[in-house]
């Protein structure tokens, strides 16, 4: 269905193509060069090393067993596969030919060394937030902090015509915002929140996965200025949550605290990562300073929820006594006693930093029910993280559990200690099922996932 508007999108971009479009390039910003030396350089280096965990380029420009930021990781996109680039400071096929502008044109503006437009697998639309001053930073790093690989660029799975790059660059001008001055926020404004707000929208592109997307694929907002800016978005078949503040599936029940410390050490009392956002931590929010992070807290607080008339989930004990009397003889009751309860308890609050709450959880809230359904198919670990180094998992019960018991379990859940969530029903899961075992199949050509 999306491959079908993607294609009438870029079917429509390439009528569109007449002069008016071509007419107006992308003003490059010119930043400064300057040749900075010795400790003042070293510090530039270092922050261009912080920056970069920030925007997590390792996560996409490293394929699975290949070395940091050589590249050759392949993305889905709804008409095929893109592979990420080397930017390794390797002169052939890295980028260390590029001057800084050359770097800036493409990691803000995304438009390559040769004039080519790039795919927005690529998340320069939330780079273009970026600041000169840190453009400059990454871009010492890139050239002095990461060893060059000699590793060749893959060119994209796509056929022809939806290969050719020019339409690209209509997207770009229809969809990339504009991009960022060295402004310094005023004293006026609550420079935490502003610092957050740069962050999430910017480097550490948070809108990429927690947005929805439109029919262009482009992402419905990138700011806070649009309602629909981190609603929601599904990525890699698990639902990137809202991050809102709904009470039921955002993260209006969540404090400023409890947000820092599921980005730092990847759970927390409500919940604990898992898919994608397990990568994240590891990656990139666990290495940010305190500071970013309550300053990112504070942010996403600051966002009012999309369903403001929503009244917040409230625990009841129920589903419990009925669990321990032996009450409830269902098959989603008794699915859950004999796969579920040892680890998420009978009634439904899990351990503390161990196993996570169903009751009351926003996964399990959720109206779209993808990560609920994959995270039960096919287990999960928390990430590893620096302040809590024990990984806990949870298994797959895919090949234990038949799409109806999957669904009346799910449902059960879903029903229970005061959760409110539509069933799900053996047809979902099927449907997921079968995107998981594709997956699975394809991982060998076209990793997924990261080292
Ligand atoms: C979500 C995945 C993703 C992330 C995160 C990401 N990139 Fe990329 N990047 C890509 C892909 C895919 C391409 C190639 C796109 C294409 O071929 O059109 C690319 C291309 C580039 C290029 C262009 C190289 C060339 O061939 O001219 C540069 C430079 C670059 N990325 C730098 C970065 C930096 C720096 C970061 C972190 C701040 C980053 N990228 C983060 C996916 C990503
Ligand atoms: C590569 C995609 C991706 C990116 C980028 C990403 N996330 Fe996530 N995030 C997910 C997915 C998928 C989930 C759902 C799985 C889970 O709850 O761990 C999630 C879950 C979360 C949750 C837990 C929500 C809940 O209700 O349980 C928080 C908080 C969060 N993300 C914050 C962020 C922030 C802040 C950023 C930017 C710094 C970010 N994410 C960037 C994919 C992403
Ligand atoms: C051996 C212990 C164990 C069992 C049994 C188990 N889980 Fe889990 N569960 C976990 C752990 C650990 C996590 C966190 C995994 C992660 O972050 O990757 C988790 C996470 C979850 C989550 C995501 C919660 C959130 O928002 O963070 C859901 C939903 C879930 N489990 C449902 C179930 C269901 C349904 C069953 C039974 C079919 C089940 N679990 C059985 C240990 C378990």
């Amino acid at each position: 269905m999306i491959k079908h508007y993607f294609i009438a999108a870029m079917a429509a971009a390439l009528s569109l193509g007449t002069a008016s479009a071509w007419a107006q390039t992308a003003a490059p910003t010119s930043v400064s060069a300057s040749t900075p030396i010795g400790a003042e350089q070293g510090q530039l280096i270092k922050r261009g090393e912080y920056l970069a965990r920030a925007g997590d380029c390792v996560a996409c420009h490293t394929a699975t067993g290949g070395k940091p930021f050589a590249g050759g990781l392949g993305i889905a996109t709804p008409i095929g596969t893109v592979y990420s680039s080397n930017i390794t400071p390797d002169k052939t096929n890295g980028i260390g030919n590029y001057s800084e502008q050359e770097f800036d044109q493409a990691l803000r503006h995304g438009i390559r060394k040769d004039g080519a437009s790039l795919y927005p697998a690529m998340p320069y639309t939330s780079y273009a937030k970026v600041r000169p001053a840190d453009v400059k930073a990454l871009y010492a790093y890139f050239m002095n902090g990461v060893k060059a690989d000699p590793a060749p660029n893959r060119p994209v799975d796509i056929t022809w015509p939806l290969s050719m790059r020019w339409p690209l660059s209509i997207w770009r001008k229809v969809f990339a915002p504009a991009v960022a001055g060295d402004e310094i926020v005023g004293a006026g404004a609550d420079a935490q929140i502003a610092q957050g707000r740069y962050l999430v929208e910017g480097l550490a592109h948070c809108g990429a996965c927690h947005t929805p997307r439109g029919m262009a694929m482009q992402e419905k907002a990138l700011s806070d200025d649009g309602a629909k800016f981190l609603s929601g978005g599904v990525i890699d078949g698990y639902l990137a949550s809202n991050l809102r503040g709904d009470h039921r599936d955002g993260l209006g029940k969540w404090s400023e605290q409890e947000i820092v410390d599921f980005l730092k050490s990847g759970r927390n009392g409500h919940s604990a990562a898992f898919g994608g956002m397990a990568e994240v931590v590891s990656n990139s929010t666990q290495h940010f300073t305190d500071a970013d992070l309550q300053a990112i807290a504070k942010y996403l607080k600051s966002l009012a929820a999309v369903n403001a008339g929503v009244a917040p989930l409230v625990y009841d004990d129920k589903v419990h006594k009925a669990l321990r009397a032996g009450t409830d003889q269902s098959n989603g009751a008794m699915t859950f006693l004999n796969n579920c309860a040892a680890c998420h308890r009978s009634s439904g609050h899990g351990y503390d930093q161990t196993f996570p709450s169903l009751a009351l959880s926003t996964t399990v809230n959720a109206e779209n029910p993808a990560s609920l359904i994959r995270i039960a198919l096919e287990g999960g670990e928390m990430p590893w993280t620096k302040t809590a180094p024990t990984q806990f998992a949870m298994p797959a019960f895919g090949g234990r559990l038949s799409d109806q018991d999957m669904a009346d379990v799910l449902t059960f859940v879903r029903s229970s200690w005061g959760n409110n969530a539509p069933a799900v029903t053996p047809d979902m899961v099927a449907k997921v099922r079968k995107e998981v075992s594709k997956k699975t199949a394809a991982a060998g050509s076209a990793p997924a996932a990261k080292p």
